[in-house]
């Protein structure tokens, strides 16, 4: 996923910029470029790199002027991190530069053919090729040498590129001609327009604009859009008039910013208290004994049809997935089956009239995850989302959904949302089971456990000290293992997971019974295992479990619940936490784990916040 920023006002659009790659950062940050216009030049500054040591510094040396321009931080799609494939691209002429975000899937072709009409090209991207395809299109419109009247001009030849191309994008084009205009134009990748007064902005999300203007609006796919200071306009290449709404942001400009906290992804951890209570909110029904949500779009007696539920997703949210299958089963006795949406897509999964297909995402713009709901509403299903992220593509595809209002989320390891997710799981289950036959005690009893969460999550962040410790202790292991059974197991994944993808370290999430099946032949003295081992229905046969570990002289790093007089005696470490209904342990559990990994790879001298090879949300299949 790339981030890209457009302005045209009257300030200096630079620094508006350069502040907007920073919070688009989190979204890749291979290399990163603007492109500036003003006294009718158009000029282009980008570097490879972050934007600290590349972008910012290259402007700082030979700053640019102008009060309409472009922005764009990438992660490499087409060609490799490089100074000459890093964005903004020109066309032929020089005239035209271009930011994108997405895939061209026929550039290849589009390419020869521009080739054999003797354009040249300076990189090995797909988007130079969409330039150069605006280009031609632009000229073959400007007949003779008359200078075009006005940005239309310009959105009619970027919506002729567009009718040529397969693929998805999220753009925006500014020309030599049209000081005052940029050309906004989304498929597949998301892009908003943010409304100012005398100014207006395009980026790929609201964290680059809600310091300028809290309204916005949501282009839709096929949306092409012409900004100028004074005014905003949107067409669709596949109907006649956009469908234009003007939407408030529910998040503030200090919500983005790091606050008093040293890394994004520790913000994150800490905000969980108040998060939870935000995904709790207006929806524990104790009268009812039930969980209540207002956009699910589906009657009870249409909920008490549902016989199946396939829940997709990727990453941390599948590992949430996983979650949500013990507990709807358990709780509503609904068969779950859980899919990694980008096999989901693939390989024909049977569905029966009355499946209902459920994804889950952070960002809402995965693009496995976007094309499993796609795939389940062609075949005809019901596709219901859980997302974090308002009015991205997959809350405004779904039928219906449920937003866990975790707030933005820059960390690009998911911690807020991934315990947000699970906590509107626990509530969608409560919800599903009450329609069946879920007891109101049960019910009740899940629903006060639910409660009482952000004040035990406070009372385990209060441990973050002692995770730094025990995590400098652990630092140089070159291998761990994470296990756990029954709600653990997820968990034992997930916390794998974070572990590996931001300390670089070796690290697999396992069944704590399954170990005995093969695994248990790496268990060495160096390799450390951290076991979920709470005292729930699986405490017996976990405890067996850790036995077989520790007989093999494995390092144990116990997550136990406080009480538990046993599990000092036979773990090398131990974090207690509160004691909770089994259901509810997951949410408990990663929080630890999170901290854990943080201040790991922070030991090893890791950039938490931005892992290398990682973006915040895969926008490509
Ligand atoms: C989580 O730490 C990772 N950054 C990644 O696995 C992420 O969960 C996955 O890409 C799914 O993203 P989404 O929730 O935004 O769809």
């Amino acid at each position: 996923m790339c981030g890209i920023i457009g302005y045209v006002g009257k300030k200096s659009a630079s620094p508006i910029l350069l502040e907007g790659l920073r919070r688009l950062e989190y979204r890749g940050y291979d290399s990163a470029g603007v492109a500036v216009l003003g006294n009718a030049t158009l000029v282009v500054r980008k570097k490879l790199g972050k934007i600290d040591e590349g972008i910012a510094r290259l402007l700082k040396a030979e700053p640019v002027h102008g009060s309409l321009g472009i922005a764009h931080t990438r992660w490499a799609t087409h060609g490799a991190p490089a100074d000459k494939n890093s964005h903004p691209h020109f066309d032929q002429s020089e005239k035209i530069a271009v930011v994108h975000n997405g895939v061209i899937e026929n550039y290849d072709s589009l390419k020869q053919k521009l080739l054999a009409t003797g354009h040249k090209f300076k990189s090995d991207t797909d988007t130079e090729v969409l330039a150069h395809l605006i280009g031609e299109h632009y000229h073959k419109r400007k007949t003779g040498n008359r200078k075009p009247e006005t940005g239309n001009e310009l959105a009619a030849a970027v919506s002729d590129a567009l009718r040529e191309v397969i693929g998805t994008y999220g753009l925006a084009v500014i020309c030599t001609d049209f000081p005052d205009t940029i050309i906004g134009a989304r498929r597949g990748s998301p892009l908003i327009i943010g409304i100012g007064k005398g100014e207006h902005f395009l980026a790929s999300d609201a964290n680059a604009i809600v310091a300028h203007t809290k309204k916005v609006v949501y282009l839709n796919d096929y949306d092409v859009a012409t900004i100028t200071p004074e005014r905003f306009e949107v067409s669709n290449l596949g109907t006649d008039t956009a469908n234009v709404q003007i939407s408030n942001l529910e998040f503030s400009h200090e919500d983005v910013g790091r606050g008093k906290f040293a890394h994004f992804m520790l913000k994150e951890i800490f905000e969980q208290p108040q998060t939870v209570a935000n995904a709790l909110r207006g929806r524990l029904d104790f009268e009812g004994a039930t969980a209540k949500f207002g956009g699910l779009n589906m009657t009870a007696a249409e909920l008490r049809h549902v016989d199946r539920i396939v829940i997709a997703a990727s990453g941390t949210s599948w590992h949430a997935a996983l979650v949500g299958e013990y507990l709807i089963e358990e709780l509503a006795q609904i068969p779950v089956e859980v899919e990694f949406a980008h096999e989901f897509c693939y390989r024909n999964c049977p569905l029966e009239k009355n499946t209902v297909l459920l994804v889950l995402s952070q960002s809402g713009e995965t693009a496995d995850t976007l094309a499993a709901l796609r795939e389940a509403k062609r075949r005809g299903h019901r596709a219901l989302a859980i997302v974090n992220v308002v009015g991205s593509t997959i809350a405004r595809e779904s039928d219906g959904g449920i937003y866990m209002h975790a707030g933005p989320e820059i960390g690009v390891a998911s911690t807020k949302a991934f315990v947000s997710t699970i906590t509107v799981l626990s509530l969608l289950a409560v919800h599903l089971g009450r329609l069946r036959q879920l007891s109101a005690n049960r019910a009740t009893e899940i629903l006060r456990g639910l409660e009482a969460l952000p004040k035990q999550l406070e009372k385990i962040l209060a441990q973050n000290d002692a995770l730094n410790k025990l995590a400098k202790k652990y630092a140089k292991a070159e291998d761990f293992f994470f296990l756990g059974r029954g709600y653990s197991f997820p968990i034992a994944l997930e916390g794998a997971l974070k572990l590996k993808e931001i300390s670089y370290i070796h690290a697999e999430g396992y069944s704590a019974a399954e170990m005995k099946h093969g695994p248990i032949a790496l268990i060495d003295a160096k390799t450390p295992t951290v076991f979920l081992v709470p005292q729930d229905a699986m405490y017996d046969k976990t405890m067996a479990n850790l036995a077989m570990i520790r007989a093999r002289k494995g390092p144990i790093i116990a997550l136990a619940t406080e009480g538990d007089k046993q599990i000092k005696k036979v773990a090398d470490d131990v974090i207690y936490l509160p004691k909770t209904l089994e259901p509810l342990n997951p949410i408990l559990a990663s929080v630890p784990l999170q901290l854990f990994a943080y201040h790991i790879a922070l030991a090893r001298g890791c950039d938490v916040d931005k892992p290398r090879n990682l973006a915040k949300s895969v926008t490509v299949q």
